[in-house]
């Protein structure tokens, strides 16, 4: 709503030209820094865990893991790490995908979902989708349901909500705040 909305934009600064020239980079440890409006971030953000019917939070190294797990504390399910390619110790399902310049790499435990597992990802910023549409491929071929993804902010101007559509099929994406 919008009071949740206003006290969140409160505490996220805009950070001109990082990490390069022309880039608004917004930053969220201010957030993270007081006490309220982190606990009504994570009051929200588990709200929609129980909303969508999650039984797991995937949460997208790195800030994603700030948001996703004491989301996932709150609502009573556990919490999946998506990390950056190299990271995870056992059998990886492991994707790719293009960022601006180059690609990426994102790994998953290949055990760590099941046919009974309904996923809601978190995650701070969707910008491109690039990130989040590799994780729901990731959650798909792990076996188990996209019951939707949750971040803090969407810069509508990348338009990644569009190419994260195909990957959303039904589920829902849901930005707490939309800029
Ligand atoms: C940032 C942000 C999202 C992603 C969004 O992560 O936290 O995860 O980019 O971009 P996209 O929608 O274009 O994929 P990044 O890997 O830059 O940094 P982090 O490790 O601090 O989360
Ligand atoms: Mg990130």
């Amino acid at each position: 709503d919008e009071k949740l909305r206003d006290l969140l934009l409160a505490h996220i600064h805009d950070v001109p030209d990082y990490p390069k020239p022309g880039v608004m980079f917004k930053d969220i440890t201010p957030l993270l820094a007081d006490a309220g409006a982190f606990a009504a971030l994570t009051d929200a953000l588990a709200e929609l865990c129980r909303r969508y019917g999650a039984t797991k939070v995937v949460g997208l190294e790195a800030r994603g893991f700030i948001l996703g797990a004491p989301a996932a504390v709150r609502a009573g399910v556990g919490f999946v790490p998506v990390r950056k390619a190299g990271k995870l110790p056992g059998a990886t399902l492991a994707q790719t995908y293009e960022l601006e310049y180059g690609t990426a790499e994102i790994e998953i435990h290949a055990d760590a979902l099941g046919a009974g597992d309904r996923v809601l990802v978190i995650d701070d910023v969707l910008a491109t989708g690039g990130t989040a549409e590799a994780s729901l491929q990731l959650i798909r071929r792990a076996g188990a349901e996209v019951a939707g993804v949750a971040v803090l902010m969407e810069l509508s101007f990348l338009t990644g909500r569009d190419r994260l559509a195909s990957a959303l099929g039904d589920a829902p994406l849901e930005a707490l705040i939309t800029l």
